[in-house]
C-alpha cells in the first residue's frame, strides 16, 4: 500500500469490527484497485469467496442473466465505486455506489466529509407501509359503495393476509383499508373513481409482488361487496406511507474554499434552494442531483431504481407544484439541510439473492434492515445535493466535472495506465477537454516516451 493515508488507512481497518465500520480513509483514492479491494477484505475480514464476486467484476453468470429476462443477450457493466466518510446517526458507513458518471462518487464522499466534520447526519425512516390500489367501476351509488367496502374491512384484510401469512407471521401484512372518492377525469357527467387503497406493512422487501397479489386476491371480493365491476388491481409507487428523512447542521467557516468565506459559500447553496423551491425548471435539475446519489447506491443494491424514482418524482409534486426533495437555509452562522421522500427499499427479494455483485454491495454496506438502509439512501441524497450546490453557488460545476470528464475523454483517445493522468491534466490546462486535442497530446507523450500510440493498451 502506498499514499499519505498510510496511518489512517491502517487506524480504519483496526476501528472496523464485526459491529464497526469506519467510513474515513484518507488516501483511499490514491491505491489501485487491487490495493482498495485488499484493504477492504482486510478491513471486513473478508474470505477469498467473499472477495471473488467483485474480483470477478461482480458479474452475473450469461445463465444467470437468462433466467431473469426474456431475450437475453449478455451482461452489461458499469462502475462499481465506493462513497467514503458517511455518518449517520453516529455510524459510519461505506456505500457501494454504480454509476457512470464521473462526479458522484467523489462528491458524496467530499460531503459526507464535511458533515461528518459537523456530527454526521441524522435519520429516521418509516416502517415499510405500502399501497395496494383496487380501482372499481359500475358500483352504483359512490356513497353506499364506499361505506359498504369500509364495513367490511376486516374480511377484506383478513382475505387478503390469506395470500400471504408468511408476512403476517413475521409481523407484516394488511393493515387497513382506506376508500377514496375522486372526480372523474371528463367532468360532473362521468362516473366518480372508486379507489380502494390496501395498506400493506411489508417489512424487509420492497413489497411488489406481495401487493399485487393482495390486491388482486381481494378483488372478487369488493365486486361482490359493491356489485360493481373492478379494474386495475397494482401497487402505488408513490409510496407515501414509507418516508425517509435526514438532516444535517453545518458551522459555516466548514464551508470555506475556493479562497471564499464559508459564509458566502453557505449563502450560495440557501439561494439555490430558493431558486430550487420557486422554479420548478430548477427543482428538476436540483432533484437530478439528489438521485444521482440515491441512484447509484439503489444499482448496487439491486433496488428497483425505477420505483424509487418514481416515488421521488410524484412525491416532489404532491403538493400541488414540483418541488425541490431538499432544502438549505442558514440558522445562527449554521447551514441546515434537511430531505424527505418515499424510500421503498427491500433487504430480500428482488435481484438481491440471484446478484453476486448485489451480495458484495450489503456486505460493504452492512445494514440491518431496510429502515437503515433507507436513513442511509436519505443520507446520500443529501450528501449529493449539498456537494452539488456547494460547486454551483460558488465558482460552478464544470471545474471539477471536466478534469473527471477529461479522464473518460483521455481514455477514449487511447491513452492506458500513466498516460491517462498526463493527458488529462494536459486537456484541463489546454482548456480544450475534447478527444482530438487529447489524441495530439498522446501522440506528443508517445513521442517523448519512443512509443507508438497502439502500443499503450
Ligand atoms: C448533474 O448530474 C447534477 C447537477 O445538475 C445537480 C444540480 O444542478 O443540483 C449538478
Amino acid at each position: 500500500m502506498r499514499g499519505e493515508g498510510n496511518g489512517a488507512l491502517a487506524r480504519a481497518e483496526a476501528e472496523t469490527s464485526a459491529d464497526a465500520v469506519c467510513a474515513r480513509l484518507p488516501g483511499f483514492y490514491k491505491l489501485t484497485v487491487p490495493e482498495r479491494l485488499d484493504l477492504l477484505a482486510r478491513m471486513y475480514r473478508w474470505g477469498p469467496d467473499e472477495l471473488g464476486a467483485v474480483r470477478a467484476n461482480g458479474s452475473l453468470s450469461a445463465e444467470s442473466a437468462n433466467q431473469m429476462i426474456e431475450n437475453a443477450l449478455g451482461i452489461f457493466s458499469l462502475p462499481l465505486g465506493v462513497g467514503l466518510n458517511l455518518s449517520v446517526n453516529g455510524r459510519d458507513y461505506l456505500v457501494p455506489m454504480v454509476i457512470e458518471e464521473p462526479s458522484v462518487v467523489a462528491a458524496v464522499s467530499f460531503a459526507a466529509k464535511i458533515v461528518r466534520e459537523s456530527g454526521g447526519f441524522a435519520a429516521e425512516a418509516e416502517p415499510g407501509l405500502m399501497i395496494g390500489q383496487v380501482q372499481v367501476t359500475r358500483y352504483g351509488d359512490p356513497v353506499r359503495a364506499a361505506k359498504a367496502i369500509a364495513a367490511h374491512e376486516e374480511q377484506i384484510l383478513a382475505l387478503a393476509n390469506s395470500f400471504h401469512p408468511a408476512m403476517q407471521r413475521r409481523g407484516g401484512g394488511a393493515r387497513q383499508i382506506e376508500v377514496r372518492t375522486l372526480p372523474a377525469p371528463e367532468g360532473p357527467a362521468g362516473e366518480p373513481l372508486l379507489v380502494v387503497h390496501l395498506l400493506v406493512d411489508t417489512q424487509e422487501a420492497m413489497g411488489a409482488n406481495l401487493i399485487n397479489t393482495m390486491a388482486e386476491g381481494i378483488a372478487p371480493l369488493i365486486e361482490q361487496i359493491t356489485k360493481g365491476r373492478v379494474y386495475l388491481r397494482i401497487l402505488s409507487n408513490l409510496a407515501d406511507r414509507r418516508l425517509a428523512r435526514a438532516s444535517c447542521r453545518i458551522p459555516v467557516e466548514a464551508l470555506a474554499d475556493f479562497n471564499m468565506p464559508g459564509m458566502e459559500i453557505a449563502e450560495g447553496i440557501s439561494q439555490a434552494s430558493r431558486f430550487a423551491q420557486a422554479d420548478p425548471y430548477r427543482a428538476a435539475t436540483h432533484n437530478k442531483g439528489v438521485m444521482n446519489g440515491i441512484d447509484a447506491v439503489a444499482i448496487a443494491t439491486g433496488q428497483d431504481w425505477r420505483a424509487i424514482e418514481a416515488g421521488a418524482h410524484a412525491y416532489a409534486c404532491s403538493g400541488g407544484q414540483y418541488r425541490p426533495l431538499s432544502k438549505w437555509s442558514l440558522d445562527d452562522r449554521h447551514l441546515v439541510g434537511s430531505i424527505e421522500l418515499p424510500l421503498a427499499l427491500g433487504t430480500v427479494g428482488g435481484a438481491i439473492k440471484a446478484h453476486p455483485g448485489v451480495q458484495f454491495a450489503f456486505r460493504l454496506l452492512r445494514v440491518s434492515s431496510a429502515r437503515e438502509m433507507a436513513m442511509v439512501f436519505a443520507s446520500v441524497g443529501l450528501a449529493q445535493n449539498l456537494a452539488a450546490l456547494r460547486a454551483l453557488g460558488s465558482v460552478g460545476i464544470q471545474k471539477g466535472h471536466m478534469a473527471l470528464h477529461a479522464r473518460c475523454v483521455a481514455v477514449t483517445a487511447g491513452a492506458r495506465g500513466l498516460h491517462v493522468k498526463k493527458v488529462a491534466d494536459l486537456l484541463v490546462k489546454a482548456g480544450t477537454v475534447k478527444v482530438d486535442k487529447a489524441r495530439e497530446i498522446l501522440a506528443t507523450l508517445c513521442f517523448e516516451d519512443g512509443e507508438e500510440v497502439g502500443d499503450l493498451a
